[in-house]
């Protein structure tokens, strides 16, 4: 064996040292700026230091492992690596500049015989290769992409019914992510409150959102599985800035109350992420009397987010993000029956209508407060304790269709995280993409209507406003 110095680029940015080496040095994400990889992962828990292990899956069909030897914050990493056709050492130094940030890398391969003849006959194929994935790392770096535009052709494809449901699928979803950008936006310094992180997609996205650096705060209304929880977020990710606040919200008492405790601590809130959701058969009414859907899927995402609006406001760039359920192109808000109190009960319909409310919602916060990213997505058809619980029949059918939980919180993230879509507001996502938020008029309410029922939630918000927690305790007995 001999050693072959195949790699030495160097790349400025226009980025603090901080925010590059924070990047740069969660080596999972490799996937996002090197076009020859297919995915990547971190295999050993905790942040990224000495001993970190990542798994590099490489479009060409093999796998690299890399070990990190050495770990100096803003500094310098250096990791060994091994596959089946080559061993390497890989070293990234970084540097602050007068602009930015100057990085270094220098990747010198052992290759065996065969191949090595293979590199001499072609010595540009590795060159290029390298120079490749640096072009992409400065791109990611720079953070300049488009923001997704409205797209006719997939607003024709959900009309067609069937390519859309397809669309919800894991296979909607790999289709989709070919196109996506690497997310590099610094989150070090931003504060996330979610909603129903105890599970499927609210675990997933608060995994993904600790591991980018933010500071959480997830609510959970049983408070021994958020602790074990937040342990074990703690343990996978060395995030230890992750709190826990207790509410069930389905109450809307502990929905204000939730709201005034996070008042009073203050500091930003960068992400809202009102997640929390359940199906309910048959229909249930809370202790405070609400229909069970309503109370937990609209009533206490409305109050939530309005009580928030100060600590919103005081974010560099606020995000909110609704996360709603493609159910709802089924159904059009019924403002006279907002708690399916009327007519025969059906859980299924009761949820499409309560999400529809938050895509109404979503659309006029995004028109009143111009300064905060309003928008809503629905996760498409994920594998959650959540469906196999609610939807049994659906849940065995459709399994081997179904798209992970970090599949399909994937949007979440990227509503809350990414530089492009801080630039729209008001908006319906999918796996990143734009969708329409009706599909047939038969869905749409009118503009009476629509004022009929903002009305009717801010009536709802003084009504409740002076519930206390004791008060609604009282009530239930
Ligand atoms: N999975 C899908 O395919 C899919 C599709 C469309 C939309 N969605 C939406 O995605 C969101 C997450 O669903 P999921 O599939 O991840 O379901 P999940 O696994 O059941 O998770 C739901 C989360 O909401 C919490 N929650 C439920 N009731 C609550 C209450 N009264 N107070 C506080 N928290 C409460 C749960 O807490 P506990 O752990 O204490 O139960 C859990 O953390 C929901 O809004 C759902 O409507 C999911």
């Amino acid at each position: 064996m001999s050693h072959n110095v195949t790699l030495d680029e160097t790349i400025e940015v226009n980025r603090p040292l901080h925010e590059v080496f924070a990047y740069v040095s969660e080596f999972s994400r490799v996937q996002e700026w090197d076009p020859a990889v297919a995915s990547a992962k971190k295999i050993t828990s905790g942040a990224p230091g000495v001993g970190t292990e990542f798994q590099v899956d490489m479009r060409a069909g093999f796998s690299l492992h890399y070990h990190v030897e050495e770990f100096r914050t803003d500094e310098r990493m250096l990791m060994t690596v091994e596959s089946r056709f080559f061993s390497a050492c890989e070293e990234i130094l970084f540097e602050a500049t007068d602009d930015g940030t100057k990085l270094r890398y220098i990747a010198q391969f052992d290759f065996p015989a065969p191949l090595l003849a293979l590199n001499k006959i072609y010595p540009a194929a590795m060159d290029r290769v390298g120079k490749t994935a640096m072009a992409g790392l400065k791109a990611a770096l720079e953070d300049d992409f488009e923001t997704p535009k409205e797209s006719g052709w997939l607003a024709a494809a959900d009309r067609l019914v069937l390519p859309g449901l397809w669309r919800f699928t894991k296979l909607g979803y790999r289709a989709s992510r070919r196109g996506w950008k690497p997310v590099s936006a610094y989150q070090g310094n931003r504060h996330a409150l979610i909603t129903g992180a105890t599970s499927g997609l609210g675990l997933a996205a608060a995994k993904q959102l600790a591991e980018l650096g933010a500071r959480l705060t997830i609510v959970a209304r049983d408070n021994a599985k958020a602790e074990n929880l937040v342990r074990d977020l703690k343990d996978e990710t060395g995030n230890d800035n992750i709190n826990i606040e207790i509410a069930d919200l389905s109450l809307i008492s502990d929905t204000h109350a939730l709201a005034d405790r996070l008042l009073a601590a203050g500091g930003p809130i960068d992400m809202l992420i009102n997640n929390a959701g359940a199906l309910f058969n048959p229909r249930q009414q809370t202790a405070e009397g609400f229909e069970k859907s309503f109370a937990l899927l609209l009533l206490s995402p409305y109050l939530l987010t309005e009580a928030l609006l100060p600590l919103l406001k005081v974010s560099e760039s606020p995000r909110i993000v609704n996360v709603l359920s493609g159910g709802m192109y089924t159904q059009k808000i019924d403002v006279d029956d907002l708690q399916s109190q009327h007519g025969d009960y059906s859980g299924s319909v009761a949820y499409a209508k309560a999400k529809r409310g938050l895509m109404i919602l979503t659309e006029a916060w995004a028109e009143r407060w111009e300064d905060i990213a309003v928008n809503a997505m629905h996760p498409g058809w994920a594998d959650t304790p959540g469906v196999e619980t609610s939807l049994p029949g659906f849940y065995r059918a459709t399994k081997w269709l179904l798209r992970t939980p970090e599949e399909g919180a994937d949007t979440v993230v990227w509503l809350a995280a990414s530089t492009e879509a801080a630039r729209v507001s008001g908006k319906f996502w999918l796996d990143r993409d734009q969708h329409p938020s009706h599909l047939s008029d038969r869905t749409r309410e009118t503009e009476e209507e629509r004022e009929q029922f903002l009305e009717m939630l801010a009536e709802l918000k003084d009504a409740t406003r002076s519930y206390s927690t004791e008060e609604g305790i009282k009530k239930s007995a």
